[in-house]
């Protein structure tokens, strides 16, 4: 077992009144059948050029949904959630909230897993949004859920076929998802939970252990959460690759194990004994 999984835990066993905060994005779900967005070849925006896109990211950019919703469209009916169960790292972190080891988990994803995996409301940050409510982009009437999820569900591709959810309201207005996209803000809660957590560190540095899993930290101002981690706690990188604050600023406290994230916390599960909870969990 790598040197790295076993800091780690040890960390974990010997404090035991210690929690964990998780900062995570794509990489944890890609194992359940979502691409992540930058991987080279497998990643969205790799594969995106059927969409006919300007630059990969316009997919996410409010300027270009006003005047081409469709690729946003089409990639919405793939990653829908509905259509894929949580990972062993989804009930991982799970298994650290039934063990009350778990603090917060702040998600860059939209999938919603988090909450399939059955983690409380209460504890996640969706800091890039969700579909589970939706907003007219013109006049900010608030939907519910299921006016999108129809149009989306049911949207095909082709000239004159294009049916787009409209607002009601001010009737020309599109309705989007309450994700956030490039040139939108992220939700005040993810402000304020971070300013809250970043002080809690400080005074109790002990007691808290950052942990980033499956994310490039490449999207402001997400990975700036790296950097804000004090000094004097320790901070965690799961990720297939070395990235963000971790590649410019390591720090000799940092525990980065450069493996899948799923093999990692099977590995830490079975290292705290409790492995069989972990499948219990993922076998419902
Ligand atoms: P990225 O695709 O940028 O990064 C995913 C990271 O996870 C990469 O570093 C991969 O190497 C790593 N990875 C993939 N599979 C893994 C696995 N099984 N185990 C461990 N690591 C793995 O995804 P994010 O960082 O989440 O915005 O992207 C951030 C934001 O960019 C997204 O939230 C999205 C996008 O624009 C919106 O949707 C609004």
């Amino acid at each position: 077992m790598k040197k790295s999984i076993k800091q780690l835990s040890s960390i974990l066993k010997e404090n035991p009144n210690s929690k964990v905060i998780f900062m995570v994005g794509a990489g944890i779900s890609t194992s359940c059948g979502i691409p992540d967005f930058r991987s080279p070849k497998t990643g969205l925006y790799h594969n995106l050029s059927k969409l006919n896109l300007p630059y990969a990211e316009a997919v996410f950019d409010i300027d270009f949904f006003k005047n081409n919703p469709v690729p946003f469209y089409i990639l919405a009916k793939e990653l829908y959630p509905g259509n894929f169960k949580p990972s062993k790292f989804h009930y991982f972190m799970k298994l650290m909230e039934d063990k009350n080891r778990l603090h917060r988990v702040y998600t860059q994803n939209i999938d919603t897993l988090e909450r399939e995996a059955g983690i409380s409301g209460e504890k996640i940050i969706e800091a890039h949004g969700s579909f589970a409510s939706n907003h007219c982009i013109n006049c900010n009437e608030r939907y519910e859920l299921e006016i999108f999820k129809e149009k989306v569900t049911n949207f095909e591709e082709g000239p004159g076929k294009h049916d787009f959810a409209k607002c009601r309201k001010c009737v020309d207005g599109l309705i989007k998802p309450n994700i956030v996209f490039f040139g939108e803000n992220l939700p005040s809660s993810f402000f304020t939970s971070l300013d809250y957590d970043r002080k809690l560190l400080e005074k109790n540095s002990d007691d808290y252990i950052v942990i980033f899993a499956g994310t490039s930290l490449a999207v402001y101002p997400f990975c700036s959460s790296a950097a804000a981690v004090p000094e004097m706690a320790t901070r965690s990188l799961v990720n297939k690759e070395l990235v963000g604050n971790f590649k410019k600023e390591p720090r000799d406290s940092d525990i980065v194990i450069l493996e899948n994230c799923d093999s990692v916390v099977e590995e830490l599960a079975r290292e705290l004994g409790w492995l069989e909870d972990l499948e219990k969990l993922i076998s419902g």
